[in-house]
């Protein structure tokens, strides 16, 4: 693929996460305050909203890439050597409770590798992307990774899902603790590495999360000059992978507080 239709690849990504982002957002400020929760499983929350995204995303990239494959949490779909993975709403459980934080996730995929990454926060007008090899931007200006080395001056998100047991998430809680991290949770994963990737936070660790969730945010962290961990595996894009993603010098401490 030539650096041209890579680049339309990019600016089309851009494009439909915005517009996907607002839909998400229309049907976010126009719900129904007495809605009815619906779940597909125990602390995992579905919306009709999921769904209407996803299909104007996949409608969207079908129409101008017709033979790229894709792959979304929703539908789910194919992996082919071009493909695009779609997380239509990244923090679906903030965003069925009325908290105005989640995101819309787009990453293009050649041969394994991510090459594209977009992230829109349609509550924030935060527009996060990268192309592999030009850095990364919010919203059009270039961001960068935070300059903190020391764990006990730096702030660790520890992402959690019911996929995995809670004691090992408590145990990784006690020694990113004893480090003296001071550690959050919130509820994107993409966003809370977006985060890391323009230095509002300095770490996001999970020891289990969905390719869709993060393989746009883990592209547009590597470009801001951070470090990640070999995430987006083979095995990965089915099925998921823990996920360590910091400044480069905090890697040594966290990959061993990582370790079980
Ligand atoms: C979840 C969020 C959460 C992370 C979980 C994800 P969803 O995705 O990113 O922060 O900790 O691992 O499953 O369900 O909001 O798309």
């Amino acid at each position: 693929m030539n650096d041209a239709s890579m680049h339309l690849r990019f600016l089309a990504a851009c494009a439909i996460a915005r517009e996907a982002g607002c839909l998400a957002r229309d049907r976010f400020l126009t719900r129904d305050e007495a809605l009815t929760l619906k779940f597909k499983g125990p602390q995992d929350y579905l919306t009709e909203t999921d769904g209407e995204v996803e299909r104007l995303i996949a409608g969207r990239l079908a129409e101008a890439f017709p033979d790229d494959a894709f792959f979304g949490e929703e539908s789910g779909g194919s992996f082919g050597r071009d493909v695009w993975i779609v997380d239509p709403i990244d923090g679906t459980a903030d965003f069925a409770r009325g908290v105005p934080y989640f995101c819309v996730s787009i990453a293009f995929v050649r041969d394994g590798r991510a090459e594209i990454g977009v992230l829109y926060d349609p509550m924030l007008d935060e527009l996060f992307a990268a192309q592999r090899g030009k850095g990364a931007t919010l919203n059009g200006q270039a961001i960068k990774v935070s300059p903190i080395d020391d764990i006990r001056q730096s702030v660790v998100e520890l992402g959690w899902s019911s996929r995995v047991a809670f004691e090992r998430y408590a145990a990784l809680m006690q020694r990113v603790n004893d480090l003296g991290a001071g550690i959050k949770r919130r509820g994107s994963g993409a966003l809370g590495l977006a985060y890391v990737a323009m230095g509002r936070q300095d770490a996001y660790c999970e020891l289990h999360i969905n390719s869709w969730d993060a393989a746009a945010a883990v592209l547009i962290v590597e470009e801001a000059g951070g470090w990640v961990n070999d995430f987006l595996t083979e095995e990965c894009l089915a099925k998921g992978n823990r996920v360590i993603a910091c400044t480069p010098k905090l890697r040594a401490v966290l990959e061993k507080a990582m370790e079980e």
